[in-house]
């Protein structure tokens, strides 16, 4: 396994261009099993969930072609309509290809994702949702077997939790369905906006999407388009918390600063100096940090994926942060990983009490996941002396040449084999 070795201390300057957005381009890649025409994706970002989806899709018949940033991918008949665990347990969001396969084949056996670091993760309202659409279900030796006799139905149904994969799925599975399916209490994430626009230009009808009440009238089968990954908000919002912590000036570009509103808010609120272009975003310290207080929420909320990044810049801001993550329950494991670099944190429940210290001290840390693996990266780049964070195969899922673009931006960054 490979560890990040991070010198700490140095104040990060120039610019850093965005990757297309992860979480787009999963849901975007599972719904090419929706049609046989050939897709072609652009801005796809370098990152290995992409690439296990792209295996799940070559395991189910498609046919993937890769150049650099750009996806041809193709599925005239399928060979299997079955995600195995192999390759599900690596990645929780292959269950995606659920509501394609039943929508198109009319079956599907799809490994139950299982729990992971931040939290359960059921997925029992992507089921509940089918199963309203006509489905059967039944859940087998973890496996969840779908299947619907011909065509599924559309359905009016209200999501209990706003589910951003959950929205995904049965969005995707309604474009096939008959009839009409409205959703509502819909995510609202701009990821779930991408694959909207790029489904619509396949020939599906789509209303509402980015809303919390989405309608969708099925059609027979959708053609091929081509469609460019929208920019990753989560890495745009790790780059800019990346310069501010450092106390540098850093530019972000080919972004979409009107995706990370709250995130922006809340770096003005705490003091950063920022100024939004149309497709990129400067910004600088502006001298000592103030805490501020954050909560999560789904989107347009502060995005739970940035809640461990910006806890690393609350750790060195001046007073106290509650910092509270109300969208999984056991999203705090990085605090404990903070306290090893002289954070002083204090969970309560699920929200953690912040007290900004003058400097953080580097130290060996383990990632748990792949935002944790981020929050410990943008803490080592703050903190005095060296700071090893083991596990980065986490950050691999969903940074693009994280230690080449923080190099780029002055940092003292390596890659290394981990000491056994
Ligand atoms: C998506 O996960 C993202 N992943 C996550 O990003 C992100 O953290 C999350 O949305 C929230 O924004 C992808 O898009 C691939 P949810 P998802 O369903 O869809 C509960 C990252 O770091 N729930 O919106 O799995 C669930 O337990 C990853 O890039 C049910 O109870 O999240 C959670 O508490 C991490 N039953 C809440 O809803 C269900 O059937 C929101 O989860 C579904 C969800």
């Amino acid at each position: 396994m490979e560890c990040m070795v991070i010198q700490g201390g140095r104040r990060l300057a120039g610019e850093v261009r965005i990757s297309g957005a992860k979480n787009a381009a999963l849901p975007i890649l599972a719904s090419t099993l929706l049609g046989k025409g050939t897709c072609t994706l652009t801005n796809m970002p370098a990152v290995r969930d992409v690439v296990t989806m792209s295996k799940v899709l070559a395991h189910l018949g498609a046919r993937v072609e890769t150049e650099q940033d750009r996806y041809t991918v193709s599925l005239d008949a399928i060979a299997s309509c079955e995600a195995p665990y192999d390759l599900v347990k690596t990645m929780r969001a292959s269950v995606m290809v659920l509501g394609p396969l039943v929508a198109r084949w009319g079956e599907a056996v799809v490994a139950l994702p299982g729990g992971c670091a931040i939290g359960a993760r059921p997925i029992n309202l992507h089921l509940a949702a089918l199963e309203k659409m006509g489905a059967e279900i039944r859940i087998e030796h973890g496996n969840v077997h779908a299947r619907v006799r011909g065509r599924l139905k559309g359905a009016r149904i209200y999501f209990d939790l706003q589910t951003v994969t959950g929205t995904e799925n049965i969005m995707m599975a309604a474009c096939l369905a008959e009839g009409t399916t409205v959703l509502e209490n819909a995510a609202r994430e701009p990821e779930i906006s991408d694959l909207a626009n790029f489904l619509s230009k396949r020939g599906a009808r789509i209303q509402g999407a980015g809303t919390d009440v989405i309608t969708i009238e099925g059609v027979p089968e959708l053609r091929g388009a081509d469609h460019e990954i929208v920019p990753d908000r989560i890495e745009t919002g790790t780059y800019l918390v990346a310069g501010v912590i450092t106390g540098g000036e850093v530019r972000v570009a080919r972004c979409r600063p009107d995706h990370c509103e709250a995130l922006l808010a809340k770096l003005r609120e705490a003091g950063a100096e920022l100024k939004v272009e149309k497709e990129a975003i400067q910004v600088r310290a502006g001298g000592k940090l103030k805490a501020v207080d954050v909560k999560t929420l789904p989107y347009p909320g502060f995005p739970t994926d940035m809640q461990a990044q910006m806890m690393a810049l609350m750790a060195i801001a001046r007073g106290s942060s509650v910092i509270a993550e109300t969208v999984f329950e056991s999203r705090l494991i990085h605090v404990l990983e903070l306290q090893r670099m002289g954070a002083d944190i204090k969970i309560e429940g699920h929200h953690a009490v912040v007290t900004g210290v003058e400097r953080l001290g580097g130290a060996p840390v383990m990632a748990s996941d792949l935002r944790a693996s981020a929050c410990l990266i943008l803490a080592g780049l703050a903190a005095e002396g060296e700071t090893r964070v083991s596990r980065v195969y986490h950050l691999d899922r969903g940074y693009e040449r994280l230690d080449a673009k923080l190099t780029g931006l002055g940092a003292q960054v390596l890659r290394e084999a981990e000491r056994t």
